[in-house]
């Protein structure tokens, strides 16, 4: 919910004077005082805002502050000067009306400041974005530019505005800052050339000197030192928290900021260096013929520096301060200038150089800000003008400034009227004619065209003859004397006539805000303002651009002899557009008061401030602002402030606002002349009444409060309350928890233990039972087995017993059946039994021996030789019988197996053997040897095909023999083959046929007993074969061979059996000769080998190596 605040929460004194009770002038710097004292330095007077030089920075300007006041209404927060600004910009931006803040006070009260803070509050809380930013910018740095050219130090302030300023900022529609036009009002120009003491020049000459750069200094020929320079003061030419270097960047920079070019700058610093150089030139008197005195510059350095920075002539200048001419009707006269003219004509050229600068300034400046755009503006005017000015010695300055403030407060009581009486018919509320001073007849005194002091003064200057100051006062004294606030020493009905303190040549005006005595002298010079036409024309020719632009009417071509208009009528008539501006706006009022003289803070001088607030009119102010009722304030928040005086409209009146407010004033019983109902306002007539309430609502509040309070505190208190107790249950819970948590883990953990002990002796126990048992069980065991056993070992003692007596019963039962038998059969015993018993012995025998050899026979091999032994010796020829039929078996289970070829083979073995087993040595080792017949595979081998074919019959057997060559017993090779019929000898190599000799013609085979491999073929005699005799031949084949031939021979039915003879000596016959071919036994010598040697025609050795 927002707080609802007002002006009147915390107020320290009052914070609105309008309320002030009783309203005097003591109550009043009371409280000012009281306020200042609490750094309250703001105070109102309706929306007037006084202001209090603090004179040291507060912490109330902060970004924070602008927040605050931002929005706010101006009566919801303690008075500051941003209400205003904020109600101002807000009133220009919500409701389209222009505005002006009129800032007034006297030299170094504030005035500036507080314009310069109205700009920075407005720049803050007005729109933001890059074309804003550098309008705000730019109107901001225009303040420093200004400053340095207009302002000075004075006695009252470091920092005093020596020109009046009037400045407007001018917004669009949605209240963005577009630019601005500034006005400059009468800038203090006496003081470039003369400054009072304890007072400087502008500050920007001290600036120019001590922050420019050396270069610089040199380009405009000056020296950095102030003592140098005529026109500068020098008892206060530092001033102690002003750094005039620094200063000097800062407006370079600002200048910078507003749009001055380079060259610009230069041409401004250029003219305030001639300044000072004009302020050094000096002149001497020179007598003349004529007797008159003539002036002539002394030193004639500084003149031509000073040309040469302006870029005119030095004799036109030098001329222009020697003569002076003078046009009328045609006519030029020139006169000659004297030392006090020519100082004059020196100086007012240094005022109007300095002062048409300044004004360039601020139209170069206006050029820069002014708004781009065509649209219409919402204005903002900031008026930042030298207050009323009462000084001990007043002359025209004074007098014009006063008359500008007096100008001031006519529109200030003009339009403060007009406003409250606006406020009364918008309210509907009766208007009561207010009484008050009105200044018009002040201004009036002052600007009156025809009787006017301002008129009077320039009729004087424009008067042929002479004219002096005094010659204006008698004038005065003539015209104004019946004046009520014109007063002179002369004037008839004076009632001072006789106060000394008028002095002759002064007049006395009673302004306003006081009585001012002004001294006339001087006032037609001020006035006049006059700048001899050569010294114009002079600076015209100037070859500078800037010069000659501020000095116009020194064009010849524009020769105006008309005289220029004088300061008074000038200043006359921008107070007068100054002010129909002014009224066309909203105005806004600062009224600036300076607490003390000494620029110190803590300090507040009464009589200083009441006089300020004397001459400012605060009193009147108040006075007018109370004049019909002294407060007002729209229903809602008044009702909202008092509700709780009533119980009907406490806490929430639901009705509308006003009515509430009725019902609130009647239960008061505030009486009715007090108040009156305006439309959306009450209006409350005295300040007591509001005080009545507010103390009412005060004492209210602290019933209100100590209710909330006690409510507060009994609230606060239950719910710690209700806190502790939550947080005790809870803790009683966890420590309950905690606690039987423990107790439950205790009990476990006994359990736990006594059950182990229980378990344990349990187990003990058991296990004890258990090894008795298993002791018991194993002692039964133990007994029962030695039980069984000694059961065992008796019942087999007593069976073995029993047996034995069995068997000795049976033995000698059998003796004695036996003995029985034998006794009773002993008679046919002897004749038979023996023979079947021994026929039973045998046959038992014979059984078992057969049933034993059944389950030893041995393998089915017919080469396997073993065979069991023979039990019983009588059994020596059964036991070979049977092995011989085993065998014999064993073959014929064996040849059964046979085809009919390996039967073939096995008979041709078996003939082998019979013809040479035992017979032959040789025979033995071709036992193993089979027979294979075809050694040679004659009807393959296409060499012997001839051979083949020849023999048509099949070839039995086919090999190599050698034979035997009768004369020396050696071999040559043949062929051998064996038919059914033939035996074929041929040709190894060739296979040519040598022999074909059937068998029927072969008589016998002869062959040796030993291990060699000879034979011989014997023919029949007589047969066609025997003519060429017999073969001796050697074969490694010979059994083969010899069984083959034998077997074939015996195959053939037709042919008797082919002898063979196995003898170590037979006979061959070789053709005629018949051979003994004779076989030994070769001695180791003859190797292994069996040789054949011829003996003798007879004999042939045959040596065969011993069988080994
Ligand atoms: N609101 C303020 N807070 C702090 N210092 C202030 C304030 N107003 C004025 N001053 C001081 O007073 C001096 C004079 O103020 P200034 O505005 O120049 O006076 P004026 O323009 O009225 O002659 C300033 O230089 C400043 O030091
Ligand atoms: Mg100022």
């Amino acid at each position: 919910m927002e707080v609802k605040t007002s002006l009147l929460d915390n107020m320290i004194g009052v914070g609105d004077m309008v309320l002030l009770e009783p309203l005097t002038e003591d109550s009043f710097l009371e409280n000012l005082k009281k306020r200042f004292d609490h750094n309250e330095i703001y105070t109102y007077i309706g929306s007037v805002v006084i202001s209090l030089n603090p004179y040291r920075s507060l912490p109330i300007y902060t970004p924070d502050k602008v927040e605050e006041y931002r929005n706010r209404n101006f009566y919801e927060l303690s008075p500051h000067i941003y209400a205003l600004a904020d109600e101002a910009y807000r009133s220009l931006r919500d409701q389209d009306k222009d505005q002006c803040i009129l800032i007034t006070g006297e030299s170094g009260a504030g005035k500036t400041e507080a314009s310069k803070l109205v700009m920075s509050y407005v720049a803050a809380v007005c729109g933001k974005g890059q074309e804003v930013n550098k309008v705000k910018e730019q109107l901001l740095q225009s303040n420093p530019v200004l400053e340095a050219f207009g302002n000075a130090k004075t006695v009252r302030n470091d920092n005093s505005s020596r020109f009046g300023k009037y400045m407007d900022i001018e917004f669009d529609f949605k209240g963005d800052p577009l630019g601005g036009v500034i006005s400059n009002y009468l800038l203090e120009k006496s003081r470039v050339v003369k400054q009072p003491r304890g007072e400087r020049n502008f500050h920007i000459f001290y600036q120019l000197l001590s922050g420019a750069s050396d270069d610089t200094l040199k380009k405009l020929k000056l020296e950095r030192d102030f003592s140098k320079y005529n026109y500068l003061s020098l008892d206060s030419a530092t001033v102690s928290g002003l750094d005039d270097a620094a200063n000097f960047r800062t407006v370079r920079n600002a200048m910078q900021i507003v749009g001055f070019m380079e060259d610009e700058m230069q041409s401004v610093l250029e003219l305030v260096a001639a300044v000072l150089k004009l302020g050094n030139i000096e002149f001497k008197p020179e007598s003349r013929c004529n007797g008159m005195d003539e002036s002539r510059i002394k030193d004639k350095n500084d003149l031509k520096e000073m040309c040469e920075l302006l870029g005119t002539e030095q004799s036109v200048l030098e001329r222009a301060f020697s003569y002076r001419t003078v046009e009328a009707k045609m006519e030029k006269v020139s006169t000659t200038l004297n030392v006090a003219q020519a100082y004059y004509a020196r100086d007012a050229l240094a005022k109007n150089l300095y002062s048409r600068l300044f004004s360039w300034l601020v139209t170069r400046i206006n050029g820069s800000i002014k708004a781009q755009a065509k649209t219409r503006h919402k204005v903002m005017g900031v008026l930042d003008i030298y207050g009323f000015e009462i000084f001990e010695d007043n002359s025209f300055e004074q007098f014009i400034i006063n008359y500008c403030n007096e100008k001031l407060q006519q529109i200030f009581i003009e339009l403060t009227l007009r406003e409250e009486q606006e406020e009364y018919i918008r309210e509907g509320i009766e208007w009561t004619n207010i009484e008050y001073f009105n200044n018009a007849v002040i201004c009036d005194l002052i600007e009156n065209n025809q009787n006017g002091i301002l008129a009077m003064l320039d009729e004087e200057c424009l008067r042929p003859g002479t004219v002096t100051d005094e010659t204006f006062l008698d004038k005065l004294n003539t015209i104004c004397a019946d004046h009520q606030h014109f007063e002179s020493r002369l004037s008839k009905n004076s009632k001072f006539l006789n106060d000394h303190s008028l002095p002759h040549n002064c007049f006395r005006i009673q302004h306003y805000a006081g009585k001012v005595l002004y001294r006339v002298e001087g006032f037609v010079d001020k006035n006049n303002d006059l700048l001899y036409r050569d010294l114009s024309q002079a600076m015209y020719k100037a070859n500078h651009s800037l010069i000659k632009q501020l000095f116009p009417e020194g064009n010849p071509v524009k020769v105006n002899l008309k005289r220029p208009p004088t300061a008074g009528f000038q200043f006359k008539a921008s107070v007068g557009t100054l002010m129909s501006n002014l009224q066309t706006k909203n105005p806004n009022y600062i009224r600036c008061i300076k607490p003390n003289d000494k620029k110190a803070s803590h300090i507040f001088n009464e009589s200083l401030v009441c006089h300020q607030a004397r001459y400012l009119g605060l009193m009147e102010n108040v006075r007018v602002r109370r004049a019909g009722y002294a407060f007002r304030q729209a229903y809602e928040p008044c009702l909202e402030r008092y509700k709780m005086l009533c119980k009907n409209t406490w806490p929430h009146w639901k009705g509308p606002a006003r009515q509430g407010v009725e019902v609130l004033m009647t239960n008061l019983q505030v009486p009715a002349e007090e108040y009156s109902y305006g439309r959306s306002k009450i209006f409350i007539r005295n300040p007591r009444t509001l005080f009545f309430l507010e103390e009412k609502r005060k004492q209210c509040l602290e019933d209100l409060a100590t209710l909330i309070q006690k409510i507060y505190r009994g609230w606060k208190c239950r719910s710690h309350f209700l806190l502790l107790k939550k947080s005790q249950i809870v803790v009683a819970s966890w420590y309950r928890r905690y606690a039987q948590q423990k107790k439950y883990q205790k009990i476990k953990h006994s359990t736990t233990v006594v059950q182990s002990y229980t378990r344990g002796w349990q187990a003990r126990k058991l296990l004890r039972e258990l090894k008795y048992q298993k002791k018991c069980e194993e002692a039964v065991t133990t007994i029962a087995a030695f039980w069984h056993g000694t059961q065992a070992r008796r019942e087999l003692r007593r069976l073995k017993e029993e047996a034995r007596r069995k068997h000795a019963v049976a033995v000698i039962w059998a003796y004695w059946q036996g003995l029985k038998v034998r006794r009773e059969y002993r008679k046919f015993f002897r004749a038979n039994a023996g023979k079947k018993i021994y026929n039973f012995t045998i046959q038992r025998i014979m059984q078992k021996y057969f049933l034993g050899l059944k389950s030893k026979l041995p393998s089915m091999s017919p080469i396997d030789k073993t065979w069991p032994a023979r039990p019983y010796s009588f059994l020596d020829g059964v036991h070979a019988e049977l092995r011989r039929i085993f065998h014999l078996w064993r073959c014929k289970k064996y040849r059964s197996q046979f085809t009919e070829e390996k039967k073939a083979v096995y008979e041709e073995k078996l003939e082998a053997s019979e013809l040479f087993k035992d017979k032959k040595a040789l025979y033995p080792s071709s036992v193993r040897q089979p027979f294979k017949g075809d050694y040679l595979e004659i009807s393959k081998n296409p060499k012997y095909q001839k051979l083949s074919s020849a023999v048509d019959e099949k070839i039995l057997l086919a090999d190599v023999v050698n034979k035997i060559n009768r004369a020396n017993g050696k071999g040559s090779p043949r062929l051998f083959l064996l038919t059914k019929k033939n035996v074929v000898l041929a040709d190894q190599k060739t296979g040519q046929l040598k022999a074909n000799v059937p068998l029927t013609d072969l008589a016998s085979v002869s062959t040796s007993t030993q291990t060699d491999g000879f034979f011989a073929l014997k023919l029949k005699e007589g047969s066609a074969s025997a003519i060429k005799g017999d073969f001796l031949l050697s074969s490694d084949h010979l059994i083969e061979m010899i069984t083959k031939l034998h077997r074939i021979s015996s195959m053939a039915a037709d042919r008797e059996k082919l002898n063979i003879d196995i003898l170590d000596e037979f006979l061959v016959q070789f053709k005629q000769d018949k051979v003994c071919v004779k076989f030994i036994q070769g001695s180791p010598k003859n190797g292994n080998s069996v040789s054949c040697k011829r003996k003798n025609n007879r004999l042939l050795e045959v040596s065969v190596p011993a069988s080994s």
